[in-house]
């Protein structure tokens, strides 16, 4: 079992990273479904995780801005619905810039960052911990979509789950009913969970936001690609791929894939999959929501919803919720 270690006066890191063979497999078995997938999380290496920050920045990706707004406007009434002495957790939380939003105005007794990509990680703490000298960072690089288990030396304090950027559209309906009941245990029974959803809207600005004009999010897309073959030598010919994003009504989801226009051989985990042209390898939906099916969502795994924000163009909410 991995040993936190103490990197700064205030800052630990707990290494969970998931073995190369576990990440092979798992990529062999979606690639050879007979309708391929990636998991999303392939993304996120260090270009990856650069590139997702140049689509946040884009005119048309509107989620971003928007929530960064919405916390920035709404944190002193979130702040009076919560205790004082709060430790923050938050999955997935990439070069961790939301959460200054929170550290500058909530002034909590810990941070725990829970993200996949290492370097982003300790990048991104060893910046923020010395501006935050009174804030305990417990930083862990971990798959937090697998295991949500992470033990807490909170000293009684209770624990903010903050799951900002409307992630939670990235998981699909059952898997995402799994997640928001581990976030609940990660949570515990004092604890609470502020999280950001994206709203259902006019697919004109929903199809603009996944094919922004600079390119990044078909840059993002054809990254995992580079990603698993720099981890896994998969072999994939990275040029005979198209990015392909578009709305999906029926589903309201915004679906992401790769298309294949070159027939090419892969090597993965020692097993040879074959990719016709014309294949298209699906690595992203985006599930979009309305405020009252978010709440359903959020009563059915067990947190009582507080209170929700909504910017005046309705296009993105977040909700507070207590462990109920
Ligand atoms: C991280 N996640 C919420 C983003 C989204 O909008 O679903 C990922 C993304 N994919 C393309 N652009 C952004």
């Amino acid at each position: 079992m991995a040993q936190p270690q103490q990197l700064l006066p205030n800052l630990t890191f707990l290494d969970l990273f998931p073995p190369a063979a576990d990440t092979a497999r798992e990529v062999a078995a979606s690639l050879s479904a007979p309708r391929p997938t990636l998991d999303p999380k392939y993304f996120y290496d260090e270009r990856g995780s650069e590139l997702f920050d140049a689509i946040t920045r884009t005119p048309e990706y509107y989620p971003t801005r928007t929530e960064a707004a919405l916390l920035r406007d709404n944190a002193a009434a979130m702040a009076a619905e919560l205790g004082p002495d709060l430790v923050i957790v938050e999955p997935g939380a990439g070069g961790c810039d939301k959460v200054r939003i929170l550290l500058d105005r909530w002034h909590p007794s810990g941070y725990m960052p829970l993200e996949i990509s290492r370097e982003c990680l300790l990048d991104a703490t060893h910046r923020l911990a010395p501006r935050y000298p009174d804030v305990h960072f417990n930083a862990v690089c971990a798959d937090y979509s697998q295991a949500l288990a992470f033990p807490g030396d909170d000293q009684g304090r209770a624990r903010l789950v903050f799951f900002p950027g409307s992630t939670i559209g990235n998981f699909e309906p059952a898997a995402r009913e799994r997640f928001l009941t581990g976030l609940r245990g990660l949570a515990g029974d004092n604890g609470y969970l502020l999280i950001g959803a994206d709203l259902q809207k006019d697919p004109i600005l929903l199809n603009a936001a996944y094919n922004d004009s600079a390119g990044h999010t078909a840059a993002f897309n054809l990254n995992a690609l580079q990603h698993l073959n720099e981890r896994l030598q998969c072999g994939f010919e990275i040029d005979a791929f198209d990015h392909q994003a578009f709305y999906n009504e029926d589903l309201c989801r915004v679906e992401m894939h790769l298309r294949c226009h070159r027939a090419q051989t892969l090597n993965v985990a020692g097993q040879r999959i074959e990719l016709a042209a014309g294949t298209r390898i699906h690595t992203e939906n985006s599930y979009k929501f309305t405020v009252e099916s978010f709440s359903r969502d959020l009563l059915t795994a067990g947190f009582a919803p507080v209170s929700s924000w909504v910017d005046d163009d309705n296009l993105f909410s977040i909700h507070l919720a207590r462990a109920a």
